[in-house]
């Protein structure tokens, strides 16, 4: 049977992972997949995990099995870190949480969980969008529809274009939003458009599904998650997907979370089974080690303390790079104004490099970035940055 089979095409941004490894060139340059990197050029595990990891390997117990739905503590601080412990969601129980295995795994068993109960059967996604949305969705059997997001001309956003084809979907319609830090556009929407949004969804009866991957990577965790709090003061049935890979570091423990809005206690009572139902379906339980790790900190003050500068230094070093990224292609002696990078959110960077662009710097300069042109800001340091900007210089 397996001769008649298909090869695959390399994913996007994990295959180019693999073709850097095998790249042997000294001097090249990871800036595809979206992995915090020290000024030393390293992924750190960061102190208060160290910390929380400590007590428990004195604190616990037992590796018998968790619940469906995971770590009881976790999925709590999971909701107040979301919405903030008296945002009305979480006052009324109009919310309950799954661990899941990361930003890819929530979203999975939100979008079969929707497709297996609900009407909702199709899913708007901006253009562009995080490669693997796509990936995920079909696999669900979502129908997928794109609203205009981005504006290549102006390197920005183009919200009426957004609203325009927002207009066009029927009630019921899943809307996948993301939080903050839009992956691969670096450009989020502001309080007023999350208002019309919200707005929107409400008259038009559309849901909101957010993926919400770089809380604390935009601004702060809480002003990040402004649009969330908008969007679930208005529009009373929402899921949120949300991953601490990134702002925890916790990339390879695959740790996140799929959380069920509903109008009440009731409505959100019966949604959740289903939603165990799925998850018990696709991997019975979770694993427990990255929830134990992120309800050790947030469960402590002193850890919570400790991880938000933690996460203030990763954003911050990523706020320089962007500076020092539109410096230094100047006096590489580019000419293209670049200057739109400083003003995106999070960890990428879209360059406005076209395909042919992205491939001469990967086959002539071992720089890997995403073929849509969207660059890792958070790969670059101080030592490899005149490495990047000049092949970026050469390409363009
Ligand atoms: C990315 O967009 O690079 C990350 O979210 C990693 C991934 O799984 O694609």
């Amino acid at each position: 049977i397996f001769t008649q089979v298909e090869l695959a095409p390399a994913d996007p941004i994990l295959g180019l992972t693999d073709a850097f490894k095998a790249d042997t060139r000294t001097e090249k340059v990871n800036l595809g997949v979206g992995i915090y990197k020290d000024e030393s050029g390293s992924t750190p595990i960061l102190k208060s995990v160290k910390l929380a990891e400590e007590r428990l390997l004195v604190t616990e117990k037992s590796k018998s099995y968790l619940g469906i739905e995971g770590v009881e503590a976790y999925n709590r601080v999971v909701q107040e870190l979301l919405f903030g412990a008296e945002h009305d969601v979480v006052k009324n129980k109009r919310a309950l949480t799954a661990q899941a295995p990361g930003g890819t795994g929530s979203l999975r068993v939100a979008a079969e969980f929707l497709v297996r109960n609900t009407e909702s059967n199709t899913i708007w996604v901006s253009n562009p969008t995080w490669a693997n949305h796509q990936n995920i969705f079909k696999s669900a059997a979502l129908k997928i529809e794109q609203y205009r997001y981005y504006k290549a001309e102006t390197h920005g956003k183009d919200f009426d274009a957004m609203i325009a084809d927002l207009k066009t979907a029927k009630a019921g319609d899943l809307v996948l939003l993301h939080g903050c830090c839009h992956n691969p556009t670096g450009i989020d929407l502001i309080e007023a458009e999350w208002h019309i949004i919200a707005d929107l969804c409400l008259e038009q009866g559309l849901v909101p599904l957010f993926d919400f991957a770089y809380q604390g990577f935009g601004t702060g965790v809480e002003e990040d998650a402004q649009g969330l709090r908008i969007v679930a003061n208005k529009v009373p049935e929402l899921i949120i997907a949300n991953s601490f890979s990134k702002n925890f570091g916790l990339y390879n423990e695959r740790i996140g979370a799929v959380t069920v809005v509903a109008e009440n206690q009731a409505d959100v009572t019966k949604a959740f089974s289903q939603v165990k139902s799925t998850i018990r379906g696709n991997y019975s339980n979770p694993p427990a080690h990255g929830a134990l790790i992120v309800s050790t900190i947030l469960g402590d003050s002193e850890l919570k303390t400790l991880w938000q500068s933690e996460l203030k230094e990763m954003r911050e070093r990523i706020a320089k790079m962007r500076g020092l990224f539109v410096e230094t292609l100047k006096s590489e002696g580019v000419k293209q104004d670049f200057s739109f990078i400083s003003t995106q959110n999070g960890m990428f960077s879209f360059s406005g490099l076209t395909k042919e662009q992205v491939a001469k710097l990967k086959d002539d300069h071992a720089v890997y970035i995403v073929g849509s042109g969207r660059i890792s800001v958070a790969g670059m340091t101080i030592e490899n940055m005149p490495v990047i900007c000049k092949a970026i210089a050469a390409v363009l």
